[in-house]
């Protein structure tokens, strides 16, 4: 759903809009003084509604009143819970309710008020929380479903509009703004991400970037199999080997003028995993379309990058495949020659993704020499054993830069936990005919993937997040739908942008 935002500082008194939204915290029927917040001539009305029993304010609850007033005929009233109790994430997740509400109700147009009762520290966020947990939550992938010509649940709108009336200035329109691009890009993400492998393939991902680079004035450079044959990219290369479509590795670059570090980011774009030769089990293959969110995520984190322009030069680098078993794919037993020239032998060739990242990492070192390397994928079954959906694991080298990424998780609402990299872990991977081989066992399967991508960072500070249980939604939570792509890693990558500092 395409979502336009607006930002006035009047109060809503005289407006016309299809629905109020007010945030409301608990306690509110005991007359706290919190429906101030609403123009006078509801009072009456929203007293005697919640004199019925049924809305708590408890956080979450979501209930509809119908006013007689033909400017505003509907008032949302959105539960907060206790106003001590409310932090960012809970505020972003009820606004996604909200979104999805809206979305339900086929309505065009709502009038937000901002609360004005919250914490000093998230007052001035609000705006970008409110807009981001809409946008989010009024996300919808419906592209591959025929409209029914003669649907008698309403018309659904083109568009919506969402204004904020904030006559008391508790928040701005700059935050409005960032929190808009973090859900319009984190919904492009998911879009890329939901998009089925015979649409989103290798060559599709490219053109994605060369758009992007139009729109934003980015350089933007495709890397063919027949340039790879010449770097010596056996890694990725092998990989693409069993499938039709030719694999790509897509860079751009992003530069600023006053920037003093450059950040190099690197997402995993296998648009299909069958696993290749040593084939998955066919129980939920079509999940693996998702294989290329980690790319989605650096895709999406560059358009958001293009907007806000920050005085920081990023590079970003998605190789892409995909990895299916044609009659010429790679087997197992097969050792290739990696980009930077570490030999590999392929012990399971469903264990793709560290060898198409291996050879993109090692390109992005040794061309780049950034300051910092982050890279995203779904890489392992082992991550979603080891924390569910609700958290991305790390790898690091440097556990400085780890902190960061901590951080950034924690301020978007996009959990990061690091796991232990004791050497001993790294032995799992060590050759018996080769340098290295492409699997270590059942054991820490998630360490030990990591453990293989460090082999090609050199000693630039990196961190790998494993986005395999983020990546895509089975349960509704506030702004994340009940299935799908969920957009991970580019509400995370733009608030480390955002607050880095050289
Ligand atoms: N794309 C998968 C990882 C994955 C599995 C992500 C399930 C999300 C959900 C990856 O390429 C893979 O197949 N990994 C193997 C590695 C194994 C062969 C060492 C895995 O996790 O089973
Ligand atoms: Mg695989
Ligand atoms: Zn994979």
């Amino acid at each position: 759903m395409n979502i336009t935002f607006a930002y006035k500082t009047q109060a809503v008194d005289n407006t016309k809009t299809e629905c109020l939204v007010v945030f409301l915290p608990k306690d509110t029927n005991k007359d706290a003084g919190y429906l101030d917040q609403l123009p006078k001539s509801f009072h009456r009305l929203l007293k005697k509604f919640l004199k019925l029993g049924g809305f708590s304010g408890k956080a979450g609850q979501i209930e509809l009143a119908f006013t007689n007033s033909s400017h505003i005929p509907r008032i949302l009233l959105a539960g907060l819970g206790e106003p001590a109790e409310v932090d960012a994430e809970k505020l972003r997740r009820v606004a996604g309710q909200i979104g999805k509400k809206i979305v339900d109700m086929k309505i065009a147009n709502i009038a937000v008020l901002p609360p004005a009762y919250l914490q000093k520290n998230l007052a001035s966020q609000t705006a970008t929380l409110i807009a981001e947990g809409i946008g989010l939550g009024a996300y919808t992938f419906d592209q591959y479903k025929t409209k029914e010509k003669n649907d008698d649940s309403g018309q659904e709108p083109s568009s919506i509009t969402v204004t904020l009336y904030d006559p008391k200035k508790v928040t701005e329109k700059k935050a409005l703004d960032l929190g808009k691009v973090k859900a319009e890009t984190a919904n492009y993400a998911r879009t890329l991400g939901n998009t089925p492998s015979n649409d989103m393939t290798p060559t599709v991902l490219a053109q994605h970037a060369e758009a992007l680079a139009k729109k934003h004035n980015l350089i933007c450079n495709v890397l063919e199999e027949s340039d790879m044959e010449a770097l010596g990219m056996h890694m990725l290369l092998g990989v693409s080997r069993g499938s039709r479509e030719p694999a790509k590795l897509i860079i751009m670059e992003y530069k600023h003028k006053k920037a003093k570090d450059t950040l190099a980011i690197v997402g995993k774009g296998v648009t299909f995993d069958s696993g290749g030769i040593s084939l998955k089990p066919s129980t939920s293959m079509e999940e693996m379309k998702f294989d290329m969110c980690g790319a989605a995520a650096v895709m999406a984190t560059m358009d958001a990058i293009g907007v806000l322009r920050p005085k920081l030069n990023i590079i970003t680098v998605i190789p892409t495949s995909e990895n299916l078993p044609g009659g010429t794919a790679q087997r197992p037993g097969d050792i290739v020659t990696s980009y930077s020239g570490k030999k590999v032998e392929i012990i399971n060739t469903d264990a793709e993704g560290r060898l198409i990242l291996g050879d993109a990492l090692a390109y992005v070192a040794k061309k780049f020499n950034p300051d910092a390397i982050i890279d995203l994928a779904t890489l392992t079954g082992a991550c979603v054993v080891a924390l569910g959906k609700y958290a991305s694991g790390a790898i690091t080298n440097d556990d400085v830069l780890c902190e960061k990424v901590v951080e950034a998780g924690k301020s978007s609402g996009e959990p990061v936990w690091p796991l232990p990299n004791f050497p001993e872990y790294g032995e799992a991977i060590k050759g018996k005919y080769s340098d290295l081989k492409n699997v270590g066992g059942r054991d820490a399967g998630t360490i030990t993937a990591g453990l293989f991508l460090k082999n090609f960072v050199g000693d630039i500070p990196w961190v790998h997040l494993d986005i395999a249980g983020t990546a895509w939604a089975v349960k509704e939570i506030g702004h994340i739908p009940n299935s799908g792509a969920t957009g991970v890693g580019v509400r995370l990558l733009t608030d480390l942008i955002h607050n880095w500092k050289a």
